[in-house]
């Protein structure tokens, strides 16, 4: 089973940044590493569900001419809203993954601290979605914390392993540190080589 939308409303409601990611030098150091692995200097279409605050997605913004963000939590939307105001080619939207999954095609999968909450069937919707809406030689990246943690369905670790193991996707770069794993990946077999993005 994946984790309950509402456990991520609540942590929203207690606390505006839950995880610190606006304050921990962890969290902005992390940032800047997973911004210098994106092989590509610019990128047409991204997406990137799973996205907080927004904090991501500012640095994200820099580097693609379109940027379609996506959270739960309408407390993590509000100041994604906020954080990106004025940015007019990023827009934030609520939604759950896989279901809300956007129409269009992306140069760009962000997926960033988000798969270890998925159970089997979501993530695998979450694959099938990833590849169905890449154009071709787009870059899926993920950054995930390595260790349990009560509301993770599995490690960080294991995400990665299920994502090393699928056939069309070839990674192109791995960084692993104690406490996070990040990978880039080129989508080999793109499901949707045409089209607009959001
Ligand atoms: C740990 S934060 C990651 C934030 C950001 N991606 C980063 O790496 O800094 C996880 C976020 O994913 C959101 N989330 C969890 N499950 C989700 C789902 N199924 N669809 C969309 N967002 C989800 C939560 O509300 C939370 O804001």
């Amino acid at each position: 089973m994946s984790a309950d939308p509402d456990l991520f409303t609540r942590m929203y409601e207690r606390s505006p940044d839950p995880w610190h990611f606006r304050s921990r030098w962890y969290e902005r150091r992390k940032r800047a590493l997973t911004l210098a692995a994106l092989p590509e200097e610019r990128y047409g279409s991204a997406f990137e569900p799973g996205c907080s605050i927004g904090l991501l997605t500012r640095d994200l913004a820099d580097r693609c001419s379109r940027l379609l963000a996506m959270d739960s939590a309408p407390g993590a939307v509000a100041q994604a809203r906020r954080e990106l105001s004025g940015v007019g080619h990023v827009r934030v939207v609520r939604g759950r993954v896989p279901e809300s999954w956007p129409e269009g095609s992306f140069d760009l999968v962000v997926l960033s601290e988000v798969l270890y909450y998925f159970g089997d069937t979501d993530l695998q919707g979450v694959l099938d979605r990833t590849l169905a809406s890449s154009r071709r030689g787009a870059t899926v990246i993920a950054v995930h914390w390595r260790h349990a943690a009560d509301e993770h369905v599995r490690t960080g670790d294991d995400v990665h392993r299920i994502l090393d193991e699928a056939p069309w996707l070839a990674r192109t770069c791995r960084h692993v540190e104690d406490d996070f794993v990040l990978e880039t990946f080129a989508v080999e077999q793109p499901g949707a080589a045409r089209g607009e993005g959001p």
